[in-house]
């Protein structure tokens, strides 16, 4: 398999795309649960900081720390108050101001800083500089092509003996295309370790993740949440395209012209706005509707009726 530059180039154009377009919808929204307040957003972030790193929080001194996907600040403003030194990256431009938007308004600029990426390389961060990365919300839902990317530069970021403790999905591998930026992929276990050690990591625990939320598991389709240890070791990584056939059994291909959009976007939009409907703010959930339907070729006939009738409330108001 031999994959071309102009592909990545593609792929790494569209993930920008897809992210700036959700985060300029609705900043917070895509981060974790829907929240009202960068203030609710930031406790939820230091929470899932403190699930995630767990024992790496109490062994902090004169780290280096690298969040990948850090988006607005969820995650990376809570690890300013853990780590001196603490960079995210991303690929959204939109991301990322807000991120350094945040930082800013919390006087932290000292300490932390967000830097855009171009999502299929690290090409910002030097090589062996950073002894933590970090990831939440971000390795699980890629293209596999992207997250076999991600490995090898993460093993040249990190220094010797570095490690990285990231949230993503094992169990039974999921059908996806390479167009869906926004997508739960559950790895085989066995494949992933192995895939690890191609990218010159060792797994050096796997442990589910049982959120106080509620459900981020889905049982009964194979997809359990985990938080994932690994350790960088004194092997070179082979070449990405390797990684990316390890992982998976079938690789991701493109969709082309069937391309739909992705489904856990559109669910995810059309969840928010039953709840801003419920909370009576029609203008915000009949945006969300319309950007459900605008983005997913198979919505649903029903947000049409929907639509009539927020139209119809809010005119009768006028
Ligand atoms: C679901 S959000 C999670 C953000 C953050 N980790 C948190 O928990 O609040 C995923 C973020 O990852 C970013 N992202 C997706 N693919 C990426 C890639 N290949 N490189 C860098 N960032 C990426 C997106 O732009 C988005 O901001």
């Amino acid at each position: 398999m031999s994959t071309k530059s102009s592909e990545i180039k593609d792929l790494a154009a569209l993930l920008r795309a897809d992210w700036n377009r959700r985060i300029r919808l609705d900043r917070r929204m895509w981060m974790s649960e829907a929240v009202e307040s960068d203030d609710q957003m930031l406790a939820s972030g230091e929470r899932d900081l403190l699930l995630l790193l767990g024992s790496e929080i109490s062994n902090t001194a004169n780290k280096r720390v690298l969040e990948i996907g850090c988006g607005v600040g969820r995650m990376l403003v809570p690890a300013a108050g853990y780590f001196d030194s603490v960079i995210g990256v991303d690929v959204s431009d939109e991301a990322v101001a807000a991120a350094n938007q945040l930082i800013s308004t919390r006087e932290l600029q000292q300490k932390v800083q967000a830097i855009l990426v171009d999502g299929t390389n690290l090409a910002q961060i030097g090589d062996s500089s950073i002894d933590l990365i970090f990831s939440y919300g971000t390795l699980g839902i890629m293209p596999s092509r992207v997250l076999a990317r991600c490995l090898a530069e993460s093993h040249r970021v990190l220094r010797r003996n570095g490690s990285m403790r990231v949230q993503l999905y094992l169990g039974r591998e999921q059908p996806s295309v390479e167009e869906d930026t926004l997508a739960v992929r559950a790895y085989d276990r066995d494949r992933f370790t192995r895939a690890c050690a191609a990218g010159g990591f060792e797994l050096s625990s796997a442990e589910e993740l049982i959120h106080p939320i509620g459900n981020v598991s889905k049982p009964a389709e194979g997809i359990i949440a985990h938080i994932v240890s690994l350790r960088k070791t004194g092997e070179s990584p082979l070449d990405t395209e390797t990684i990316e056939a390890i992982l998976l059994e079938n690789p991701e291909q493109a969709a082309g012209e069937s391309w739909a959009g992705s489904q856990l976007e559109y669910q995810m939009a059309i969840t928010r706005a039953q709840k801003l409907v419920i909370d009576r703010q029609l203008p915000e959930a009949r945006a969300l509707f319309e950007y459900a339907a605008d983005h997913y070729k198979h919505s649903d006939d029903i947000i049409e009726k929907v639509l009539t009738e927020i139209n119809r409330v809010l005119e009768s108001n006028e």
